[in-house]
């Protein structure tokens, strides 16, 4: 099977050395990805912000990032995205399973394949935006490696690159958010719409506007880059556990 890892803030020495590292050309434009061959298994890596994290949240080219993956055959997907707790859903440091989101990013993203002519007028329906199949297997997966997971949650996508002011955040929390980013709405449509079986899984690095009386403070990278590891070994050890 042909799995992929979407990692974005942290994430940057995720693919690890000995992945071997392509330019896929898609008719979005290019996007480089990392291969490891596991046996008859292959899985990629795709870093959203680029190499050297250089494109901001809001110029990211998803589609790009979504068609390559698919190009490749890639058939189940796991996102990995750095959010700002609005509540103790996931506290900063931990780790979180989306399953819901609310797209805040103002449609001035390209968020969609479907852009009507021959193909006609397409709308995917977004009742269950992550995969109960590989939610179901992270978790089991978690629980194994003794990795403490919230299995649920409602994640805000603002558009960015500015921070949410906390007259924002008040809003979010009145709505149900759980936590806020800028990437996993955009990246999750797009995932859905290519028919790749997607999940998204999210840590938190600070608290967000607003929720912590000393401003905004975010967590060490050491401890950031700790937890992007052991989120990296989770969903790898998820894809094996369902390639098995
Ligand atoms: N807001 C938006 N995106 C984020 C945050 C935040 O507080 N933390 C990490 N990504």
């Amino acid at each position: 099977m042909k799995s992929a890892i979407i990692g974005g803030t942290g994430c940057q020495a995720m693919a690890g050395k000995d992945a071997q590292r392509s330019t896929v050309v898609t008719p979005y434009g290019e996007t480089v990805v990392f291969e490891k061959q596991h046996g008859d298994d292959t899985l990629y890596f795709a870093l959203r912000h680029g190499e050297g994290h250089r494109v901001p949240p809001h110029l990211v080219n998803y589609r790009a990032i979504i068609a390559a993956l698919k190009q490749l055959g890639v058939s189940q997907a796991i996102g990995i995205y750095a959010v700002g707790s609005i509540t103790s859903m996931v506290l900063p440091g931990n780790l979180g399973l989306i399953d819901q989101f609310i797209d805040f990013t103002g449609g001035q993203r390209q968020s969609t394949f479907f852009t009507g002519g021959d193909a006609g007028v397409q709308h995917i329906p977004m009742l269950t935006p992550y995969s109960k199949r590989l939610r179901a297997a992270i978790a089991k997966e978690a629980a194994r490696l003794e990795i403490p997971i919230c299995l649920k949650g409602t994640y805000i996508c603002t558009n960015g690159p500015r921070l949410e002011t906390p007259a924002e955040i008040a809003m979010f929390r009145r709505w149900g958010g759980d936590y806020v980013g800028m990437t996993a709405a955009t990246e999750t449509t797009l995932a859905n719409e290519a028919g790749i079986d997607f999940a998204g899984l999210v840590y938190s690095i600070n608290w967000a506007a607003g929720l912590d009386a000393e401003g905004l403070s975010f967590i060490e990278d050491e401890i950031m880059q700790r937890i992007v590891d052991r989120m990296t070994l989770l969903a790898s050890g998820a894809f094996s556990s369902l390639d098995r």
